[in-house]
């Protein structure tokens, strides 16, 4: 494949991105939470790319972007509790597991052959720019090599991907830095799969009951929640009050540090930095190194930079090869 092109997000690079699309081609774009791999969702061709092009296992279903609450209804059954939902947070981070619509005319690569769809109508003018122009549904996992830490800057996308996709739309860094929430809509009520963007907190109150959460970890019902995952070079620690001799330590709050997820211990200003402090304090690690965390609240978006680190630090699967 020839070099990855960067496009501007103005109305020309969008028609570019868009006709790309319509080629089967793949166009990594910004949304409010990280840089996203888009491919066309009705094609088998597109699909199959994107697993390529991230060597990400075909057993793990991808999110379908669609531009508005009428198009998530032409390829998924929304319920009363998923209208309201969709009503309060979207356009937003969060994503809907539904039952996927007859004759919703997507890939079933996309489904991994699930008969549940995940939905998500992203908030960023860009992405709603972009699916405006494509004028379909956009199967778009984080745009990162599978297993990596995701993409928040487009420089990120390109140092995984360049020369495996065929551009990248440069919108700036993501505002919200984290991956969307996604709740399951099952028979057995609303079931939180990530933590994400949304706080748990805010999709609780809108519905006046507690979600499920994740009940066993090891056998995860949204397939992509393995354990390692968002896998720097260097080792991580979390919880540490302090350095130990030769890590770089990443603070929050304020106190010394090598670098800071937000000097104020703000979640929020947390979470937008989270990922591009990762690459960077595993670019001052250096090979064998070392990162260690300051203690981060277990609340609102807390949580779903708990979750990503909890994952940063766990075992490694044998074999594994570092980052590309
Ligand atoms: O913020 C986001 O959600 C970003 C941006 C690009 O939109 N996308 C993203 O996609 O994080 P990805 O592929 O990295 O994560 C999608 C997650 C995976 O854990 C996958 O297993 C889960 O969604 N998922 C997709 N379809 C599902 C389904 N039918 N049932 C349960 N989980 C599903
Ligand atoms: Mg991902």
């Amino acid at each position: 494949m020839p070099d990855t092109l960067t496009l501007s997000p103005d109305t020309a690079g969008i028609a570019r991105a868009a006709a790309l699309l319509r080629d089967g081609a793949l166009v990594a774009f910004p949304t409010e939470t990280v840089y996203g791999l888009g491919g066309d969702a009705r094609s088998d061709r597109a699909v199959a790319a994107i697993f390529a092009a991230k060597a990400r296992p075909r057993f793990n279903p991808l999110i379908a972007h669609v531009p508005d609450l009428a198009a998530a209804r032409a390829i998924a059954r929304m319920g009363a509790e998923a209208e309201r939902l969709a009503a309060a947070f979207w356009p937003g981070p969060l994503t809907l597991v539904l039952p996927l619509a007859p004759g919703a005319g997507l890939s079933d690569l996309v489904t991994a052959g699930l008969d549940t769809v995940a939905v998500r109508v992203p908030a960023h003018p860009v992405a709603q720019a972009l699916l405006r122009a494509f004028g379909g549904p956009l199967a778009a996992p984080s745009a990162n090599p599978s297993g990596r830490v995701s993409p928040t800057r487009a420089d990120h996308v390109l140092a995984g991907l360049a020369g495996r996709i065929a551009a990248v739309i440069d919108g700036g860094p993501c505002a919200v830095g984290v991956e969307s929430t996604i709740l399951g809509l099952g028979p057995e009520g609303p079931a939180l799969l990530r933590p994400g963007g949304v706080p748990a907190e805010a999709v609780e109150a809108l519905l006046r009951r507690p979600l499920h959460q994740q009940a066993d970890p090891a056998r995860p019902s949204a397939p992509g929640q393995l354990g390692s995952h968002y896998a720097p070079a260097a080792a991580v620690r979390l919880n540490a009050a302090a350095a130990e001799p030769g890590e770089t330590y990443i603070g929050f709050g304020p106190g010394a540090a090598d670098l800071n997820l937000s000097p104020a211990g703000d979640l929020t200003e947390a979470a937008a930095a989270l990922f591009h402090l990762l690459r960077e304090a595993d670019r001052r690690a250096g090979p064998g190194g070392r990162i260690a965390f300051a203690p981060i609240p277990e609340t609102g978006l807390g949580r779903a930079i708990n979750d990503r680190l909890r994952r940063a630090a766990a075992p490694r699967p044998m074999g594994d090869t570092l980052p590309q």
